[in-house]
């Protein structure tokens, strides 16, 4: 196995551990997930909550290596080189309008983040990751996948897969980046003081 950098991630208190073991690893191992395993993760997502249960999110999936040598193109390349292992590459879209009434849904940027990360914190269930990603080509993705930039934002590709351990044949610059970060305290991002402007 090659050095990696340690593990720098402590809880500030005894939160549950599927939100500390939950990361972004780039070294995956190219096995095919079976497709019971692709339905429990869609399943997952399908639960998020969401504005009047809209439910705008939709995931685009690709198992089979046609397919997601179409969906590795519209990475950058720096993505491509470690997704190219991953069995399973999804392209994860809000719907901009209500189904009923058609006005703008500006929640559903947020309702979608939900639906990923139920997928996210699924496949940790499954001994799998999931690792997001914003890095493509906006405009070969909505080529690719074939929708309209009126009716869809595509949020983010997601690459998901059993993470391989030996990270062997992970480039050396890659691995540099192969460990789980760490966070700012929790009371940099949570306060009970406001207005914020006065202090
Ligand atoms: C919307 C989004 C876009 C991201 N884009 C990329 C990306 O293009 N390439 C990449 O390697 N990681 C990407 N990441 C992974 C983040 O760098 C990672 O989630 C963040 O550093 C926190 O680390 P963790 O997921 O390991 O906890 C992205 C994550 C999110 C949520």
């Amino acid at each position: 196995m090659k050095s990696k950098t340690p593990n720098t991630r402590t809880p500030e208190c005894e939160v549950d551990s599927m939100f500390i073991d939950r990361w972004s690893p780039r070294a995956f191992l190219p096995e095919p997930l079976p497709d019971y395993q692709v339905k429990i993760l869609f399943e997952a997502a399908r639960w998020a909550p969401s504005c009047f249960n809209e439910q705008p999110w939709l995931f685009v999936y690709a198992t089979e290596p046609d397919k997601r040598e179409k969906f590795l193109s519209a990475l950058v390349p720096k993505n491509q080189r470690w997704a190219a292992r991953c069995p399973l590459l999804i392209f994860v879209m809000a719907r901009k309008n209500f189904e009923q009434g058609g006005r703008a849904n500006r929640h559903a940027p947020f309702d979608t983040g939900a639906a990923w990360m139920s997928l996210a914190l699924q496949a940790r269930k499954l001994g799998l990751y999931a690792h997001a990603m914003a890095g493509f080509s906006q405009d070969k993705a909505y080529e690719i996948l074939g929708v309209s930039r009126d009716d869809y934002h595509i949020m983010a590709a997601i690459a998901v897969g059993r993470k391989d351990e030996s990270a062997d044949d992970l480039p050396e610059d890659i691995l540099a980046m192969e460990a789980p970060n760490t966070r700012k305290s929790w009371s940099e991002v949570a306060t009970d003081r406001f207005p914020i402007n006065e202090h």
